[in-house]
């Protein structure tokens, strides 16, 4: 694939737009480093709420607060000029009641300047959705499976197996949509469900371990560049091998400082280049 190279920030109604069309490239990103790396490549990049497992070793993503997505979103927008930047809402920070939900997105936007917040929720959250929409934040919902309920879900559970579950998410996908959400991540459901559900829907869905019966798709950058060491989901296609090279890195490293090898003398500071 090649790089992208125009630089005006590509916007919601863009994304929007892009239903039914060229399919949304997405991937997570958490720090400078690597979302300038990936700003050229990626219609828009997530600030996931995902940083408690992949950045700080956390079991689940429950833990994460408002204060973390605000510091790693400001560095996401920071250190990009063209991908969209979507920064998750954490657990607890709008369930309860919209207004509440208002005040810690417009935050998050305020604070960050990304251009749009994800939360996780269906017709539960529709009157919230829609709330938030008609007061300018922007929303980005995630059906299907929700990591944020893994506990009342049991687990890490595809949606959509059995016609309960997959009559649930249709409901929430068109409730998410009636409410004014300008893109939904479908997240562990089957293809037939996907497709179904992308053909009928009016704005792109976004899918994670949904096939690529999607409007677009998105992953866990860490997950496909083979550095996050925890668990990686059967569907992500490792794109390289961070985790090795990294573990090859620091044991020449620490090969060299044993053997006194390092720093030589061509890195030793005011060493002339003559
Ligand atoms: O937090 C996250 O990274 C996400 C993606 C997996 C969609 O929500």
């Amino acid at each position: 694939m090649s790089k992208i190279n125009e630089t005006r920030r590509i916007t919601v109604p863009n994304l929007r737009a892009r239903k039914g069309g060229e399919p949304i490239v997405s991937l997570t990103a958490y720090t400078a480093p690597v979302a300038r790396i990936l700003d050229g490549y990626c219609d828009f990049l997530l600030v996931g709420d995902s940083l408690g497992m992949v950045v700080y070793g956390l079991p689940d993503t429950l833990g994460v607060s408002l204060d973390m997505m605000i510091a790693h979103g400001a560095a996401v927008v920071r250190s990009t000029q063209r991908a969209c930047v979507v920064v998750d809402l954490p657990f607890g920070t709008y369930e309860a009641n919209r207004e509440e939900a208002f005040r810690n997105a417009a935050r998050v936007l305020r604070e960050t300047g990304c251009a749009a917040v994800k939360l996780e929720g269906g017709l539960e959250l529709a009157d919230t959705i829609r709330f938030l929409v008609e007061r300018g934040i922007p929303v980005m919902g995630h059906i299907g499976l929700r990591p944020q309920q893994v506990q009342s879900m049991g687990g890490f559970r595809v949606q959509g197996r059995d016609a309960a579950t997959a009559e649930r998410l249709k409901d929430d996908a068109f409730a998410v949509a009636d409410a004014g959400a300008f893109a939904v991540v479908i997240e562990g459901t089957v293809e037939p469900l996907a497709r179904e559900v992308t053909g009928l829907l009016p704005i792109p869905t976004i899918g994670i371990g949904a096939s690529s019966a999607c409007d677009g798709q998105i992953l866990v950058t860490d997950d496909l560049l083979g550095l996050f060491a925890g668990f990686t989901p059967k569907f992500v296609k490792r794109y390289a091998e961070l985790a090795d090279e990294i573990g090859r890195a620091a044991q020449a490293y620490a090969a060299d400082v044993k053997a006194r090898r390092f720093p030589g003398p061509e890195h030793t500071y005011g060493a002339s280049k003559g």
